[in-house]
């Protein structure tokens, strides 16, 4: 039985956590700049206060000054949009977030392109999207999730130039985004989704899998060819009666499957997840330098 190498997501956000918080020290020491973030959350979904909890935390850690604004659920997409108004006018902030998914009233698209592209750290508006989908173009900003997938593939020294790749699921926030980027490297990206008729066919022919369908072991180890290298981006809820909280947390992929034919897989947890913080953090430190360089 083979067993592929794992790719240490948790360790890696670390050392990426910390090359960030050197850099802000810097830029302090020697501008008295505080880098910035703004978070808007409506509603009170669970998983997104998490999420927001989890991203203040992460800025209080590396010196990024966070600025939090709650508004519940029956609030109106105006609100929304005259609090992202004044964070693009605010210069101590640098990076605007809203976070997704907003109440079933609201017009995603409008509010998004309400964030200045200048600190669009989340890389969702459609300047950005745009610039990432052409050819001679940069985006000033890569949506933090695909990049996360992108650096693990970077530090762990994973060609992508003329592989083959391809992607499970194609959702704006990930999988659109990541199988831009592998292009952008000069993969030959394939994109499989909910009406594709053989995935696991398709998938099979892929060097490098990027799976973030949403389904809880959907990827079986008969989808990956030999030595594929497995990026699990899924963050699926499964019942457990041994845990404490009642379920457990898996990927797309089933893991002790893939890693007896997968050359190298992330696990869930500590694997792309605390690499979407970390990158949410890179963009905000950039977004500092771009302004004030
Ligand atoms: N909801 C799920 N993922 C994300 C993300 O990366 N950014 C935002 N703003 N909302 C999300």
């Amino acid at each position: 039985m083979t067993s592929s190498k794992l790719i240490d997501g948790k360790s890696i956000a670390k050392k990426v956590r910390e090359e960030i918080s050197s850099e802000i020290m810097k830029i302090k020491d020697s501008t008295g700049i505080v880098p910035g973030l703004a978070v808007i959350l409506v509603g009170s979904r669970k998983d997104s206060q998490t999420y927001v909890r989890n991203k203040k935390n992460a800025c209080e850690d590396v010196g990024i000054a966070s600025y939090e604004v709650n508004l519940s659920e029956d609030c109106t997409e105006e609100e929304v949009i005259n609090h992202i108004s004044v964070f693009n006018d605010n210069s101590a902030v640098h990076g605007i977030l809203v976070q997704l998914p907003l109440p079933r009233h609201m017009n995603e698209e409008k509010i998004l392109n309400a964030v200045s592209i200048e600190k669009d750290v989340d890389g969702f508006h459609p300047l950005n999207i745009g610039r990432l989908a052409m050819q001679g173009r940069d985006p000033l900003f890569v949506p933090c999730t695909p990049k996360g997938c992108m650096e693990l593939l970077r530090r762990y020294d994973i060609e992508i130039k003329g592989k083959r790749a391809v992607v499970i699921g194609r959702s704006n926030i990930v999988g659109m985004p990541t199988a831009l980027l592998l292009q952008r490297e000069n993969a030959t990206v394939s994109i499989v989704h909910s009406y594709t008729k053989n995935p696991e066919e398709i998938t099979r022919q892929a060097d490098i899998v990027i799976s973030a369908a949403g389904v809880a072991n959907l990827v079986r180890g008969s989808w990956l060819k030999s030595g594929a290298v497995v990026i699990d981006v899924g963050i699926n809820p499964v019942d457990d009666a041994n845990n404490p909280r009642g379920y457990r947390l898996v990927g797309d992929v089933c893991f002790e499957e893939a890693c007896n034919v997968a050359s190298a897989i992330t696990p869930v947890p500590g694997g792309v997840g605390p690499m979407t913080i970390a990158m949410l953090l890179s963009n905000t430190l950039s977004s500092v330098k771009r302004i004030h360089s």
